[in-house]
């Protein structure tokens, strides 16, 4: 199997995204949720005769989107949605916001499980609902959803929940177990799940992924899941994402939302997703994955190595890397001093919610060469001087 692997930094330097000219050329950007490999060859193909024919108007009501979808999803993990019960709009976060206004009165509670992906607290207000933080249980070895607060939070009123499948930052695949035990609370208490699935496509071999609405009739009564393409293929600028339900009622809800949310989806970003979809693409992606498991791999064995007092789980999916760095002493938020000193840009922890204190995150999509330099810089800061 051939590794997708990433661009030299100066090709990479040449890129005019978030992750590129947000800091000065002398950082390494290890922050965003952006990759650093080349396009998916059948992407490129697509967004290359879409320049050729000037093929840049509104995205057309009927697209080959839906089932595309739903062949990929059928494909990699063996779950069959309808694409009838689909709707597309610009993205993820904005498919949270309209599904969220539908279910929500203002004022409701949405439960979300933290640490997780910062956005997530505005996406809940900008529904006009209150975020309930519940924390997600530490193992030991790994996280899964404490269902006793969640379940005692449905129970008092909270009206849905919002999970991260495979959770942003830990990296965690949470279990069709777990998932059927939150799909029956949810729905024992009148409450929905929305489900954003942005990172599936990224869960490595072994515990796999399983999608919320294949887990039960309980889940797809309750369920909505947000999808894209756009974490494993890099397509985060080209907006396009996909609304997905299993059941009456949830599609219901879905075909209640204005044309204007779908008339949002990008052209590009269509063709890109449909590109990125197909069986051609497959190849690609399992390349992609051997990659990201050498990574994240190499940097527990570069922190190990370079930075011993560092805490690093292994994620089961994605690029991104939860580092607790509290041993090290370097206080709160670590990420501060590592961009000032090392010149590496992480994400600060403290901004995933409270149990971000001493941690960052670190996105581990890009080359060995970088992963490497980036820690080698961080280990050489030495102990915080008085
Ligand atoms: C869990 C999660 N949801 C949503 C998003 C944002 O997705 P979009 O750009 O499609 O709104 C990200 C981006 O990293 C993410 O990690």
């Amino acid at each position: 199997m051939e590794r997708v692997r990433a661009l030299p930094l100066d090709q990479l330097r040449q890129r005019t995204s978030e992750k590129w000219r947000e800091y000065p050329d002398d950082v390494l950007p290890l922050f965003v949720a952006e990759t650093d490999f080349p396009l998916a060859p059948a992407i490129t193909r697509a967004l290359e005769r879409a320049v050729r024919t000037s093929d840049t108007g509104y995205v057309a009501s009927r697209t080959p989107l839906a089932a595309a979808f739903a062949d990929f999803a059928e494909r990699r993990y063996a779950w069959s949605p309808d694409p009838a019960r689909m709707r597309s709009t610009a993205d993820v976060s904005m498919g949270i916001v309209e599904i969220l206004r539908r279910v929500t009165r203002p004022g409701d509670r949405v439960v979300v499980t933290t640490p997780v992906y910062p956005p997530f607290f505005d996406l809940v207000e900008e529904a006009g609902a209150v975020v309930e933080r519940i924390s997600l249980r530490d193992t030991g070895d790994g996280w899964e959803l404490d269902h006793e607060a969640i379940e005692a939070s449905l129970a008092s009123g909270a009206r849905a929940v919002l999970l991260c499948n495979p959770h942003n930052p830990t990296g965690t695949v949470h279990s069709a177990a777990s998932l059927a035990i939150l799909a029956e609370a949810a729905a024992r208490h009148g409450a929905v799940v929305v489900s954003d699935e942005i990172h599936a496509p990224l869960a490595q071999p072994g515990p796999g992924f399983t999608p919320f609405l294949a887990v039960s009739d309980a889940a797809r009564s309750i369920g909505y899941a947000i999808v894209s393409a756009s974490k494993a293929f890099n397509l985060a600028g080209l907006k396009c994402a996909l609304m997905v339900t299993a059941d009456d009622e949830p599609t219901a809800v879905l075909r209640s939302l204005p044309i204007e949310v779908e008339w949002r989806t990008g052209q590009f970003g269509m063709l890109a997703a449909v590109a990125a979809f197909a069986a051609e693409s497959d190849q690609w992606l399992d390349g992609l994955l051997l990659t990201l498991d050498e990574n994240r791999r190499l940097l527990g064995e570069l922190l190990s190595e370079h930075l011993p007092g560092a805490c690093y789980r292994m994620p089961d999916a994605g690029y991104l890397a939860w580092i607790d760095l509290s041993a090290l002493g370097w206080g709160e938020n670590p990420s501060k001093r590592i961009l000032r000193e090392a010149r590496v840009a992480l994400h600060f922890g403290p901004a995933f919610g409270a149990e971000g204190a001493g941690h960052v995150r670190l996105n581990f999509g890009t080359s060995p060469e970088i992963l490497r330099e980036a820690v080698e810089r961080i280990a050489r800061m030495g102990p915080v001087s008085n």
